[in-house]
Parts: C-alpha cells; structure tokens; sequence
C-alpha cells in the first residue's frame, strides 16, 4: 500500500511538473512544448491523411520509405527539425539541396509536396511542413515493418536554411567513429542514439561514390578497408569501378533491403556493412560494439531504442508559438509575416 501510494505521488508530482512545463516553456532543445493531439481540434484527419499519401508512395516505389526516413535526419541536424532541408534556394538563400551530403542524395520532396497539398486541401494553413517530415517518417518506419511510435506534434516552419550547417553537420560516411559520435553529441543525442538511429540503414540504397574509398584506397595508400568482409567486397567492387559508375545504388542492407528489421546489426558483425560509417560501430568503439551485439541479438530491444531516439531527434530545437511560421508550399517561406 505504501508503494501504490509513493507511486501515485510520483504521478502527481510528474503531473504538475508536466503542467508547469506547459505554462513556461521548456528549453526548446527538449521539444517540450510539442505533444501528439497538437492537431486534434484544428486538423484531425492530419495524421490519417499522411499516412496515406505516404503508403501510396511506398506502394509506388519501395525504396521511398528510406528516403522519407531520411529526411528527419537531415532536416533536424540543420537548425532544428524546421523543415529547413525544403527550402528551394532563391536569389537570397542557398537551398540546403546543395550541400554534399544532400546533392544528387536526398529525395521524396515531391511526395512531401503531394502530402501538403492536402493538407491545405483538409485544413488550410494549419499543418507544418516540420510535422509532415516527422510523420513521414514515422510511418515509413511502420510501413517497413518497423516499429511505430507517437509523435509530438507543432513544429513551425523556418524562414530560412542554411547551407553550412548542412554542410558542417551532417556527418560524412568516411570520418571516425569519434568524430561522427562529435556530431551527435553537438546535437544533444549520445552513442546509444547514434547507434539506434543507424539502424535506420537496414533500409535504402547508397551510391558508390559513398564507399568506393572503402573499396580501392581505405588510407591513402592504394589498399581496401581490411575490415570490409573479402568476398563482399569483390561483389561491390564488380559494380563500383575505381572511376566512374558514381551513381549506381547499392542496398544498405543486401540481407533484407526493404524490410525494417535488426538484419543491419548481424552485417555489421559479419563485416559486411557498406559504409565506412556504418562498420566502424563495430570496429573502432568498445562500448558501440557492444550496442551493435545487443541490438543484433535482439531485434525488440533495437525497436523500442529506435523509437526512442527517433521521437528525441524529432524534437530538437523545434520553432514553437509566435516562432516561425505554417508555410503553405513547404519549398518557399510565405510571402509576408501575419
Ligand atoms: C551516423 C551517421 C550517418 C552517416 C555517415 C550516414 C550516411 C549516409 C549515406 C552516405 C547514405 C547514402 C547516400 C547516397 O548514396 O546518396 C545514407 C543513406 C541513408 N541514410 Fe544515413 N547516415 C547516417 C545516419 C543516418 C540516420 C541517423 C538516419 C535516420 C534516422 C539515416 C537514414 C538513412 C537512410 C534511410 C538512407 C537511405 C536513403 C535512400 O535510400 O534514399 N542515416 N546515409
Ligand atoms: C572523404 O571523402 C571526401 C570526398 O570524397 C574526401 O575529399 C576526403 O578527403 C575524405 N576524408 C577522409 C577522412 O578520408
């Protein structure tokens, strides 16, 4: 009885500390003033309606579910989860599409596109374009097979992008596994979310010109990656010439390429993950290694880590109240401030 009664005080002091946070805001890193019913009054076929642009899309073509997944990742590294990563440059603003680890990379703009339209169609000017990317997201998960989670919900849109921050924080697949753990930590998230949200590589494609260095030039001295698995390698190398063929699309996960699963993590430990940035979780940390061991032998625990990680990359440093805005063509900031 004792215990039942601590838990409920628990509760009622978790409850307040909810409710104050409501009424004076927490540090917007924390996404605190978002919550799931955000769009139950003003729109509440929002999230029906992007499921089913997004189901119809991954009907249409199976590897759109990596790419909508995708792009939480980049849009939230790069000022916060504000549908930056949207905006198409203008004469005053370079477009974040340019950037290396975006160009000729990034894609599902048109399905975010169709996704807004009806929204406007169902709820003028009410839904933003920072919510649909991380609803896109979650059911991309879902739609793979993936696990499914509750999103926050109101995010406003920015009304600007920036290039060198797409540049400078996204990581790159090539750089060590402390400098991409840098990256993460910049961003508030630590080595348990870094290694959950590459799970996210258990779906998509990846071109050649991402690990064509693994492949012929590891070091700078003319030698593959010798931590690369011998016979895969050779396959990849039939596809991925020394020069050209930059574009040709490898899976991510050869094992189960659409299917959200753990299978990620046991190619790791076989040695055979395709980017440089995906072996060394394996190769050049103690304590990641031993994430990747986890999350290989038990799918479920990767399932409820990932859902996790997803809604705490989901809600950096959202624009939240009078901040931002609700665009309404998620390519272009509105024309005036009302
Ligand atoms: C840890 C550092 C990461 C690095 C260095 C990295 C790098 C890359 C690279 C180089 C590609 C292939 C791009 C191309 O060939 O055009 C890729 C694809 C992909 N990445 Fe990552 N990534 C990282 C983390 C993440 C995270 C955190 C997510 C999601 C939460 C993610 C989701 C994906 C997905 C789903 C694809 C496939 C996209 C498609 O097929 O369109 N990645 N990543
Ligand atoms: C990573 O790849 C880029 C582009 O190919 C190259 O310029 C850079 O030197 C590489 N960095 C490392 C650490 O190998």
């Amino acid at each position: 009885m004792d215990r039942l009664f601590a838990k409920l005080g628990l509760l009622v002091s978790f409850l307040a500390v909810a409710h104050l946070s409501c009424l004076y805001g927490l540090p917007t890193g924390t996404g605190g003033y978002l919550y799931p019913q955000f769009y139950d009054h003003s729109c509440p076929r929002a999230q029906e309606i992007v499921r089913s642009v997004v189901e119809r899309a991954v009907a249409k073509d199976p590897r759109m579910a990596a790419s909508l997944l995708r792009l939480q990742f980049h849009d939230c590294f790069v000022q916060g989860c504000d549908a930056s990563i949207l905006l198409d440059s203008t004469g005053t603003m370079a477009s974040e599409k340019r950037s290396n680890p975006n160009r000729d990379s990034v894609r599902g703009f048109e399905v975010i596109d169709e996704i807004k339209s009806a929204l406007e169609e169902a709820c003028p000017h009410t839904v933003s374009c920072a919510d649909i990317i991380v609803l896109a997201a979650r059911d991309s998960t879902v739609l793979t097979g993936g696990p499914s989670w509750e999103v926050p919900l109101g995010r406003r849109d920015s009304r600007e992008a920036s290039l060198s921050g797409s540049n400078n924080n996204i990581p790159a697949p090539n750089i060590t596994f402390q400098n991409i753990l840098s990256k993460f930590q910049q961003q508030g998230l630590d080595i348990v979310d870094l290694v959950a949200l590459s799970g996210s590589h258990t779906i998509g494609n990846a071109r050649c010109a991402t690990f064509r260095q693994r492949l012929y030039n590891q070091n700078g001295d003319g030698k593959p990656d010798f931590t690369l698995d011998k016979h895969y390698a050779s396959e990849l190398r039939r596809r991925c010439p020394p020069s050209g063929g930059d574009q040709n699309l490898f899976y991510l996960d050869y094992v189960s390429p659409v299917h959200f699963d753990n299978s990620y993590f046991k190619n790791l430990l076989a040695y055979k993950g395709l980017l440089n940035s995906d072996e060394v979780l394996v190769t050049q940390s103690q304590a990641s290694l031993e994430l990747v061991n986890k999350y290989a032998y038990n799918g479920e625990l990767f399932f409820e880590q990932f859902a996790k990680s997803m809604v705490k990359l989901a809600n950096l440093s959202p624009l939240t109240g009078p901040r931002g805005e609700v665009r309404k063509h998620c390519r272009k900031i509105n024309k005036a401030y009302y």
